[in-house]
């Protein structure tokens, strides 16, 4: 039996089948941009590179937030995290540049840009965030969205902390442990620029 649009469960298996093509194309584009500015650069900017597919249990929970229904229509307009990129650097200059790499890529387009470091969220959490699409080309070509985050690993260490205490509660995190959290973000910023600076000086001995 071949498949045919309109059958509502093989509609949804299709669509994670070219949610997991769309994060292959992009895993590569970034492994490709990566390794060719440590090439050229003779510098490794990047710590570690995550990725995932949201699971079907999350999708669900992320539109019942939402008060919407299951279904495929609300998941390509509300959900633009179906796939998700994280890219953890060294240090803050690389953040930039990595970002700079992504907006000068051909093959993604950029349709919006948080930048959570300039402006980082009231719970302290900072990280740069874009959200891209990877043209897929099947019977017709379409962009698929992703999101990609790029941060330090300081900023790292504290978005898994911070994830670890959210999930201990099920309810509001009670405010002195907010107040702590974002404190040791304050912590983290002033880290990251004395580290960026420490590079600064090393680079000189170069
Ligand atoms: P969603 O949060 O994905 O529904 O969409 P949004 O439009 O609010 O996007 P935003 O860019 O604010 O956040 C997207 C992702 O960033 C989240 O799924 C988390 O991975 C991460 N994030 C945002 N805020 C926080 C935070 O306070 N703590 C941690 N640990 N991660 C966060
Ligand atoms: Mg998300």
């Amino acid at each position: 039996m071949i498949y045919k649009e309109g059958d509502k469960m093989d509609d949804f298996d299709y669509q994670m089948l070219k949610y997991k093509f769309a994060l292959t194309k992009l895993e590569t584009e970034i492994n490709i941009l990566t390794e060719d500015y440590a090439f050229k650069h003779k510098y490794n900017p990047v710590e570690h590179i995550k990725s995932r597919i949201k699971t079907r249990e999350s999708v669900l929970q992320k539109l019942q937030k939402k008060n919407c229904e299951m279904t495929l229509e609300n998941i390509k307009e509300h959900v633009h995290d179906m796939i998700g990129i994280r890219i953890v650097c060294s240090f803050l200059s690389d953040v930039k540049n990595i970002v700079h790499m992504i907006e000068k890529s051909k093959h993604l387009l950029v349709k919006k840009e948080k930048d959570y470091i300039t402006s980082p969220k009231d719970s302290g959490y900072t990280s740069y965030h874009l959200i891209v699409y990877v043209p897929l080309c099947l019977e017709e070509e379409e962009f698929i969205e992703a999101e990609i985050q790029i941060r330090t690993v300081a900023m790292d260490f504290w978005a898994s902390l911070d994830h670890k205490i959210q999930y201990k509660f099920s309810e509001e995190i009670p405010e002195e442990i907010k107040t702590e959290l974002y404190n040791c973000s304050l912590a983290i910023k002033a880290l990251d620029h004395k580290m960026l600076l420490l590079s600064e000086i090393v680079n000189r001995y170069k």
